[in-house]
């Protein structure tokens, strides 16, 4: 039987602003399973990046429950947990300090997660291969790398410490095309070789139709629609999801 590694059950998140509420996230239920990539796609402000910062524990959920491999997300297990839900952001130039070079930078990220200076080095080092890196890139400070090399860069960071879940919200959509090609490749290479399940979060159906297993669809805080890539783009259920692939055409 397949392991669970993230459940995400009947979660809920509004937010109060200038006394206007907005129910970003609606009673969402969802599991990923070891190494599936689980593509989440849906129009701007449908919630996307509030489910996956509730997943990773920086935003608070009003109700409902998380569990990463099986533990329930909260105050006192999140700096465990941490180690195994590690998410890339869509703006590769906010993973790093621009003061210091990238490779203080990831030393810093991985003394954080607990590891010893000499065990980071060593994980970097493989995980710049993996990632198809030179090793030179860690003296250049963020500036001086292309957003593709950063990208690479902040996925290296975000598998210093072997997580077992690997969030990627709009990971690709600051890149142009063939570079945002190459890290989708990247993505699935890992999944491959590292067993690790993706929540791969997008506004572009085409890419999740490439990367995905399964597509969840969320439209105004729900998720109206999850199954098999195929099945889900190929005849959608739901009327949202019908709009989403024919305003793709
Ligand atoms: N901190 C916040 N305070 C108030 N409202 C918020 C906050 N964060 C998000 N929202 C609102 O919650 C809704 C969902 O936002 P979210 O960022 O999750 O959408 P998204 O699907 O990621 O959109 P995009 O595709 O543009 O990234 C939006 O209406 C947004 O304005
Ligand atoms: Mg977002």
């Amino acid at each position: 039987m397949t392991e669970t590694v993230l459940e995400v059950k009947n979660l809920c998140k509004t937010f109060i602003k200038d006394g206007v509420e907005t129910e970003a996230v609606r009673n969402v239920s969802f599991e990923l399973s070891a190494g599936e990539i689980l593509g989440v796609a849906g129009e701007s402000g449908s919630g996307k990046s509030t489910l996956s910062r509730l997943c990773m524990g920086l935003l608070r959920p009003d109700s409902g429950e998380i569990y990463v491999c099986g533990e329930k997300l909260g105050k006192s297990s999140i700096k465990n947990l941490r180690p195994k839900i590690q998410m890339v952001f869509q703006n590769p130039a906010d993973t790093f300090n621009p003061a210091y070079s990238v490779g203080s930078g990831l030393i810093g990220a991985g003394r954080d997660l607990g590891l010893e200076k000499q065990e980071c080095r060593e994980k970097i080092s493989e995980l710049l291969k993996t990632t198809g890196l030179a090793e030179s890139v860690l003296k250049r400070r963020p500036k001086e790398l292309s957003g593709g090399q950063l990208q690479r860069l902040a996925i290296v960071r975000a598998l210093l410490c072997g997580p077992r879940v690997l969030i990627a919200d709009e990971a690709v959509s600051s890149l142009d095309v063939s570079v945002s090609a190459n890290i989708i490749n990247l993505l699935s290479d890992l999944r491959e070789s590292l067993g690790i399940a993706i929540l791969f979060i997008s506004h572009d159906l085409a890419v999740i139709g490439h990367i995905s297993d399964r597509v969840g669809v969320m439209y105004k805080g729900e998720l109206v629609e999850i199954g098999d890539t195929e099945k889900v783009l190929g005849s959608p259920k739901h009327e949202y999801t019908k709009r989403l692939l024919d305003a793709r055409l």
